[in-house]
């Protein structure tokens, strides 16, 4: 490997997501469930959804275009652009292929990647063939670029307020401030319909909620088990949870989270390592002889595990919550709007960290890995890519919706999903400078898009 090739990983990010949103709180009373069961039973403050005017193209040609201006980086130099979805708007097309509208103009049409699918793993699994490549013999010295984009929709039930939607961009290189442990990663991929679109004329999944939970749980268990060993192999010590400073996971909603951060604990004690004081070994004792099963289904583990956490992931998990509690999930994007929350949190503090992170999509495929972090040097620097999210103001600048609002849009989406022949109401009103949005799919299903300037908007009635 040359010496230009070493530390690869993320250099720049920029995130997106729709002004529009839905109090989870009104939703519990809209929905007619027991008072607390979204904010506190699943952990969730706010879920944005995507108006008529926004799908996962608009979305990424937002996130890909602001990251490109904001870094001051020309399309040309980028040499392979990957996208992670399962919003499947075309069978065939991939939304990469839309994205490259934006590289032509400058007459660079020399970029390789397609699309990665498997429920919110494929973000991932684009940042690895990105990352792959940088370190490869085949890098041509360009960056790379991944781009995360989801909407997260479902049927109205239970898993409704487990939605959301966003996109992520991430520029590729070596030398990067996020760069990566590239022998700390592990996996688990295995056979299993946790939650699935099998249904293609519909854009919602088909789920098993307490299987994907279990699903996720086990995964994790596993993953972290090849981390650890992996990690003992390289460094000959033992891991803990000591040994990072950080833990992002995949975030469909904060409880699992929450949950997933207390199984680490379980593990760390299964395993006999030493973030596990005297006190918390004797209240995990009862549950040492629990078969993998069991310890799923044993209400009391999880209660006592989380009480013994608590601290810990206060320190090590909280700052990661912000964007997944108050966007939702954003599938592909999940994981990674929970790693920017960190460096929203986070930034000027954070170089010498390692940050593990755990992606899991349904199905399933998962893994863990880790970043190590510096501050690197502007345009590439911890502190400009938390100046560039500026993920307060986009947060603050949202509109809240009735949830009757957001009910009434999801069932317009609904109508026109796979659909062709129509024209958008055009209204971009509540979105900022420099979005894109849908105005038309034409006869033949072509979607037509238009970037909004500062007086570029129409509306449904209007001007
Ligand atoms: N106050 C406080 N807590 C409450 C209240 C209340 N009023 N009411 C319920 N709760 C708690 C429950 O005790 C439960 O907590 P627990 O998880 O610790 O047991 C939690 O809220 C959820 O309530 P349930 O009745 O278990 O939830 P329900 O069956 O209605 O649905 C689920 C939850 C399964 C997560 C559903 O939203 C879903 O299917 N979501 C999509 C699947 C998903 O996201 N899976 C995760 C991995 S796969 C992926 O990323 C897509």
């Amino acid at each position: 490997m040359s010496s230009q090739q070493k530390n690869a990983g993320i250099l720049a990010m920029e995130i997106y997501f729709p002004p529009n949103c839905v109090q989870q709180e009104a939703l519990e009373e809209h929905d007619g469930v027991s008072k607390g069961k979204y904010t506190i039973g699943l952990g969730q403050d706010c879920m944005a959804f995507c108006s008529e005017v926004e799908d996962v193209i608009s979305m990424s040609l937002t996130a890909v275009s602001s990251l490109l201006e904001k870094y001051g980086i020309d399309p040309k130099q980028i040499g392979r652009l990957e996208v992670g979805s399962e919003t499947v708007i075309d069978k065939s097309k991939s939304i990469k292929t839309f994205l490259m509208q934006i590289f032509e103009q400058s007459g660079n049409t020399d970029i390789e990647g397609v699309d990665s699918t498997n429920a919110c793993y494929g973000g991932t699994a684009a940042l690895f063939n990105c990352v792959n490549w940088v370190e490869s013999t085949s890098w041509d010295g360009r960056y790379g670029l991944v781009v995360c984009t989801d909407s997260a929709v479902y049927a109205e039930g239970p898993a409704r307020p487990t939605g959301g939607a966003a996109a992520i961009a991430m520029l590729i290189g070596p030398d990067a401030p996020i760069a990566f442990e590239s022998k700390l990663r592990a996996s688990h991929m295995s056979h299993a319909y946790d939650f699935y679109k099998p249904n293609l004329a519909s854009e919602y999944p088909v789920v098993d909620g307490k299987l994907s939970q279990t699903c996720y749980l086990m995964a994790l268990d596993s993953c972290y088990k090849r981390f650890c060993d992996k990690y003992e192999k390289s460094e000959s010590k033992q891991f803990s949870l000591k040994d990072a400073e950080y833990f992002v996971f995949h975030s469909p909603y904060n409880k699992l989270v929450q949950k997933s951060f207390s199984r680490l604990l379980f593990n760390d004690f299964v395993r006999g390592a030493s973030s596990i004081d005297e006190a918390a070994k004797e209240k995990l004792a009862p549950f040492s002889t629990l078969t993998g099963d069991e310890s799923y289904q044993s209400r009391d583990l999880e209660k006592v595990s989380q009480q013994l956490a608590k601290t810990l992931y206060d320190a090590k998990i909280q700052p990661t919550t912000l964007i997944p509690k108050q966007v939702g999930n954003m599938y592909t994007a999940s994981i990674y709007a929970a790693f920017a929350s960190l460096i929203h949190n986070k930034h000027s503090s954070l170089a010498g960290n390692r940050v593990v992170m755990f992606s899991y999509g349904s199905g399933l495929t998962a893994t863990m890995f880790s970043f190590r972090l510096s501050e690197g040097h502007h345009p590439f620097s911890l502190s400009n890519i938390a100046n560039v999210m500026n993920v307060s103001e986009k947060l603050k600048s949202r509109h809240e919706f009735p949830p009757a609002k957001f009910v009434e849009t999801l069932k317009l989406m609904e109508q026109r999903y796979g659909g062709k022949d129509f024209v958008t109401n055009k209204d971009c009103s509540l979105l900022a400078s420099g979005t894109y949005y849908l105005t038309e799919v034409d006869s033949k299903y072509r979607r037509f898009y238009n970037k909004k300037t500062d007086n570029s908007c129409r509306v449904a009635n209007g001007h």
